[in-house]
């Protein structure tokens, strides 16, 4: 019988229905499989079920030579060696277009978040240090006429430029195509990459990770940011130089960062970057 190898417990109905086909392994442990658990668990699937954080290799493939698919559970691939799956004529599948809504929504909630102080909000009042009114207290900023620059306007910045628009933002958008349609029904403006940098308020990056957008968002571009900008990253963490943006937020060169991403996840509780107070984070 065919074998698949599925490297976490899935949620809902979707293991029953593998199991109606297939002989299925479920990795059993709560902690993810190492690199190296993949690898002796792939060596006699024909069929691997990932999800983000395994790295599928050519270590992987040449341990496992009956492997004849890899479905991936996530929108990017970034963590399967595409050219070596190719070469040995395994197929690789994702799952396209099944967050698009709710990473805009992540997105717009960050934004939110940021302007509107609502994490500090939240943390002063529940510490009780909410002690009287006064009209400038953690005053907020407004989202209705700043500028958003979107990096990347597929499917989900398009979303985001859709739920940005409604509260009145102005958005740019950089993209490697034009975008009319998005131009005509969104009233959003192309930019270069520089300029949408120098012109954002909130600066939010919607692209997958190839080899040429890692390292997108280095030194040069952080430095080109208005002071108060935010920086956004609901992508993937490698478009951004991390240690870049440690410095531009230790030195207040940037007003902050939202990041759901991170160059290595889960992010260490000892990383610089959780010892900032201008910078927000999710877990991806
Ligand atoms: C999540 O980041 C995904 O690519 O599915």
């Amino acid at each position: 019988m065919t074998r698949v190898f599925v490297s976490r417990a899935l949620p809902g109905d979707g293991l029953t229905r593998l199991q109606e086909s297939f002989d299925v392994e479920v990795w059993p442990l709560a902690d993810p499989p190492s690199p190296d658990d993949l690898r002796k668990a792939a060596v006699e699937a024909d069929g691997l079920l990932t999800m983000l954080p395994d790295r599928v290799d050519s270590a992987l493939f040449d341990a496992s030579p009956k492997l004849k698919i890899v479905s991936n559970l996530a929108v990017g691939y970034d963590n399967i060696d595409i050219a070596a799956a190719n070469q040995r004529g395994v197929l690789v599948t994702n799952t396209p277009g099944v967050l698009t809504e709710a990473v805009a929504d992540l997105t717009l909630a960050l934004i939110l978040a940021f302007s509107r102080r609502i994490v500090e909000d939240d943390r002063l009042v529940h510490e009780g240090e909410w002690r009287a009114w006064n009209p400038t207290f953690l005053l907020g900023r407004d989202l209705s006429g700043a500028t958003l620059g979107i990096v990347g306007l597929g499917s989900i910045g398009l979303e985001v430029a859709r739920r940005a628009r409604g509260f009145g933002m102005r958005v740019l958008y950089a993209s490697r195509s034009p975008k009319p349609k998005a131009e005509n029904e969104l009233a959003v403006e192309s930019r270069d990459l520089l300029d949408l940098i120098a012109e954002s308020d909130f600066l939010s990056l919607h692209l997958p990770l190839l080899p040429e957008t890692r390292g997108l968002i280095g030194r040069r571009e952080l430095g080109l940011m208005k002071p108060d900008a935010v920086l956004i990253n609901t992508a993937r963490g490698p478009i951004l130089d991390q240690a870049a943006l440690v410095d531009a937020l230790s030195e207040r060169q940037i007003g902050g960062a939202a990041l759901d991403v991170f160059e290595s996840e889960p992010v260490s509780a000892d990383d610089p970057l959780l010892k900032l107070d201008n910078v927000l984070v999710a877990p991806h």
